[in-house]
C-alpha cells in the first residue's frame, strides 16, 4: 500500500483592492453581471466574468428554473457562452462573486463541484490554465492558478482513450 499527497495552492487577498486593477475590472463585471441574476428560488445570486485573450470579456449569472435541475451556474453560463462564441479564445482568467438576498457574504464562494469539472474541460480543450479568483460580496479573495487547485484528480479524455 502506498499513500499519496496532494497539495493545493491558494493566495488570500484581504480585499479586492489589493488585485490588480485588470483584476478589480473583471470582479466589478462579474458583480455587474451578478446583479442580473435569475435567482427567486434561493435568492443567492452569483455572477461570472472570463478574460479572453482575444480581449473580449464574457460575463454569466446564474439562470434558476422551478424544476430546480433545470437550473445553472454562472460560472457554466459564462463558460459556455465562450465555448459557443469564441471557441478558439482562451480564457485566461475568470472572476467569481456572490450575494445573498437574504444575509451578507463575506466568505470568498467557490465554484461549486460541477463548474469545476466544466472548467477543467476548457482548460484541457485549450492546453493552458485558468486563473480564477472568487470572493463573496465584500471581503477577502481567493486565487486559484488552474482549475487544478480546485479539483485535483479532474476525470478528463484521457481516460475515454
Ligand atoms: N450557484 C452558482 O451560480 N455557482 C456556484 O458555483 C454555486 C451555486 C447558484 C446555483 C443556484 O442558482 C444558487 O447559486 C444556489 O445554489
Amino acid at each position: 500500500m502506498k499513500k499519496i499527497k496532494i497539495e493545493t495552492h491558494l493566495e488570500v487577498f484581504d480585499t479586492v483592492s489589493e488585485l490588480p486593477q485588470e483584476i478589480q475590472d473583471l470582479m466589478n463585471k462579474a458583480q455587474q453581471a451578478r446583479e442580473n441574476a435569475y435567482a427567486p428560488y434561493s435568492h443567492f445570486k452569483v455572477g461570472a466574468a472570463l478574460q479572453l485573450s482575444t480581449g473580449e470579456i464574457i460575463t454569466g449569472n446564474n439562470q434558476e428554473n422551478a424544476a430546480f435541475p433545470s437550473g445553472l451556474c454562472a460560472e457554466r453560463v459564462a463558460i459556455f457562452h465562450a465555448g459557443a462564441n469564441f471557441p478558439e479564445a482562451v480564457i485566461s482568467t475568470m472572476a467569481i462573486t456572490a450575494r445573498s438576498l437574504n444575509h451578507p457574504v463575506t466568505t470568498p464562494t467557490p465554484p461549486c463541484g460541477a463548474c469545476r469539472q466544466a472548467l477543467a474541460e476548457y482548460e484541457v480543450k485549450q492546453k493552458a490554465p485558468i486563473s480564477i479568483y472568487f470572493m463573496g460580496e465584500t471581503g477577502k479573495v481567493v486565487k486559484a492558478n488552474s482549475v487544478k487547485d480546485l479539483l485535483p484528480l479532474i476525470f478528463d479524455n484521457s481516460y475515454l482513450k
